[in-house]
């Protein structure tokens, strides 16, 4: 999709009736047509005011009317979109609102449109930023992941290709636009990650991909295989990919676009750790086959890291990053780790594996001690599908957050009410943590019959040194989705995270 802001006065030239398209204009609440949708209405006479006597249209958010080849402007297609109450006009809703126009004229077959929305009086959003976020909310729906079909093509094909959006502040349209665009790029490569197929996209193909794309970027990255990872004690994550013929990898990339870190204390990097289980059978504790059935999807921890880092590095933002992911595939062959096994972690504690289904934590555990031995980060966020446990308590409606430090929750939330990426707080607490002791070692890897999200959480909590301020994000319920809950996000893999993270750093950690 090609998306250019253009001036008002431009827009009548441009959209004339040689390249056709769309005209869209907004309303609010109460039906009250905004300054663009009055023009266009005279402009034709009057044919939207005659069509809205025969509507139901109000205004209210994502309400849509359509006057089709209206007589006096050269457009295919008049439509006016509901804003809803002009105070409650926000930027999340400006981008659900670009997708649901951009979705309606997919429908429609459209293949060019302008949308021309002027910032309703009372509303928070300045000229710049509504026309950014427009544009953002319908380059994200514009999203597909079509590479392995073969046949029908046209029938999936997103005909909408030219979108416009018309403001009279082009200049802070497209100064607002640039860190946005930065961020799809993240959320679309993040996406890809978690849509490829698991013959596809095992740890080495990860991790490849992910280097490719990032070190022309700038980013530092760098690869330890099997044989690194032993010498230097991996010994939880390399238990969890010893049943599979594909090799284990862990990718460390360095994003340093804030201050040296040799010059100050200040220069310490934010960490990023990602669970990246390519595919995850359950291994001899093997899944059913509907558990198993979208398990390519157990490393899209791992792809909000490395699709973070593309929307950090783009933007070229003034901040230093350290992103980590461990990627396996836990297979049970005959090689492979099994219940009653007792592995030695990188941080020297052991752990009696009685479930090798409870994986995540274990690929996790090493990547975490390995991460803050290395950097000694300033802040630590673990993303990971690690529970059922959570989907069955929060859905796909907010991820859940458990952390040892109350502000570093609290910034997440907030940044999450903003992007749309809810985040709900569970609890650690040392009563949990009794539930994963262990007959013979330090502990065992998996708790009691309940709480599993919260007894996943305290396993990592043993990994995490003092001072390590630090979250884990567990994202089981909102990394992939079957059908579209939401206008920006589309089925399967939502690239889930790389906005909130990429806006958490804008916030508080650049320089
Ligand atoms: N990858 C799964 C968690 C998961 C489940 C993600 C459903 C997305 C959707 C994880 O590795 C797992 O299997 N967890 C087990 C842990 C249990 C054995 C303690 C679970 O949640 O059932
Ligand atoms: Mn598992
Ligand atoms: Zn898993």
């Amino acid at each position: 999709m090609q998306i250019s802001f253009v001036a008002p006065a431009d827009v009548t030239a441009k959209s004339g009736a040689k390249d056709g398209g769309a005209l869209v204009v907004g309303a609010t609440e109460g039906g009250v047509l905004l300054p663009a949708a009055v023009r266009a209405d005279k402009a034709c006479s009057g044919a939207l005011t005659r069509a809205l006597k025969f509507s139901r249209f109000t205004g209210k958010a994502g309400q849509m009317l359509e006057v089709l080849a209206p007589s006096g402007l050269a457009v295919s297609r008049l439509l006016l979109a509901g804003l809803g109450k002009a105070e409650a006009v926000d930027e999340k809703g400006l981008e659900t609102l670009a997708a649901q126009i951009a979705g309606r004229l997919y429908g429609a077959g459209e293949t060019a449109a302008s949308i021309e929305i002027d910032v309703p009086k009372n509303a928070k959003v300045k000229k710049g930023e509504l026309a950014a976020h427009l544009a953002f909310g319908a380059k994200l729906k514009s999203y597909a992941f079509d590479k392995y079909r073969t046949r029908n093509l046209d029938e999936y094909e997103k005909k909408l290709k030219t979108v416009r959006i018309v403001t009279p502040d082009v200049a802070a349209a497209k100064k607002a636009h640039v860190g946005l665009a930065a961020v799809a790029e993240g959320i679309f490569f993040a996406r890809d990650l978690v849509n490829e197929p698991p013959n596809v996209l095992y740890p080495a193909e990860f991790a490849r991909r992910a280097k490719a794309q990032l070190s022309k970027l700038g980013v530092k990255v760098e690869i330890l295989g099997e044989a690194e990872m032993k010498k230097q004690g991996f010994g939880a994550l390399l238990g969890v990919g010893q049943g599979s013929d594909r090799e284990s990898q862990l990718v460390v990339m360095q994003w340093n676009g804030g201050p040296s870190s040799k010059k100050k204390q200040g220069g310490k990097p934010f960490a990023l750790v990602g669970k990246g289980v390519c595919f995850d059978s359950g291994g001899l504790s093997i899944k059913v086959g509907a558990g198993m059935q979208g398990m390519k999807g157990d490393m899209a921890g791992a792809a909000c890291v490395v699709g973070t880092l593309m929307a950090l590095a783009t933007r070229k933002a003034r901040v230093n990053v350290v992103g980590v992911v461990g990627l396996v595939e836990n297979m049970p062959d005959g090689g492979a780790f099994r219940p009653d096994d007792v592995l030695t972690s990188l941080s020297g504690q052991t752990i009696e594996v009685l479930n090798t289904d409870a994986e995540g934590r274990l690929v996790l555990a090493d990547a975490l001690t390995y991460t803050q031995r290395r950097f000694q980060p300033k802040g630590l966020i673990d993303l990971a599908t690690l529970t059922g446990a959570i989907v069955a308590t929060l859905g796909s409606e907010h991820a859940g957050i458990f952390s040892n430090d109350d502000e570093l929750v609290r910034r997440v939330q907030a940044v999450g009410r903003f992007t749309g990426e809810r985040v709900w707080q569970l609890p650690l607490d040392p009563f949990y943590d009794k539930m994963i002791r262990s007959k013979i070692a330090d502990m065992k890897n998996i708790g009691g019959a309940n709480s599993g999200a919260i007894t996943a959480a305290q396993f990592l909590q043993r990994f995490i040194e003092k001072d390590t301020v630090w979250a884990h994000l567990d994202i089981a319920g909102v990394a992939w989705q079957d059908g579209e809950q939401k206008p920006t996000v589309p089925s399967w893999g939502t690239g889930w995270g790389v906005r909130l993270l990429n806006k958490l750093m804008k916030e508080h950690y650049e320089g």
